[in-house]
């Protein structure tokens, strides 16, 4: 089981919520009352962007840096959602490279197509 604690979304949909390890953010999300906007819910649309702090990292890597994160957890980002968030201006080019050589996450990501595996700290994007 893994902590989601989502933050700044509003006084009702701020809080703390247990996952599994291998749900989609944006069923945790919608399961737990936060309202997160979404529109293609397929990694198209971008509406669903949020930040994620990866609450099981001391001292998380920044997003540019070129290595493996040997204390984080690995991750797989599909191009699809590596796409919208460079197109989105969420990302930049670079840190989807990144994020595809050394399987690391981008700070921002789709929480329609998040899979969690660590315990995390969500904020809105905008
Ligand atoms: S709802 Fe469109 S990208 Fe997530």
């Amino acid at each position: 089981m893994v902590n989601v604690i989502f933050c700044g979304f509003g006084e009702e949909m701020d809080k703390r919520v247990i996952a599994r390890s291998g749900d989609l953010l944006l069923r945790v999300a919608e399961s737990n009352g936060v309202k997160i906007p979404t529109e293609c819910k397929d990694g198209m649309c971008g509406s669903c962007a949020v930040k994620i702090e990866d609450l099981s990292v001391n001292a998380p890597m920044k997003s540019t840096e070129e290595d493996y994160d040997a204390h984080a957890v690995s991750f797989y980002m599909a191009d699809k959602e590596l796409e919208t968030l460079v197109e989105m201006n969420a990302i930049t080019k670079k840190e989807a490279e990144i994020a595809q050589q050394f399987n690391r996450q981008t700070p921002v990501r789709l929480a329609c197509q998040y899979i969690i595996r660590a315990d995390i700290l969500v904020k809105p994007f905008a």
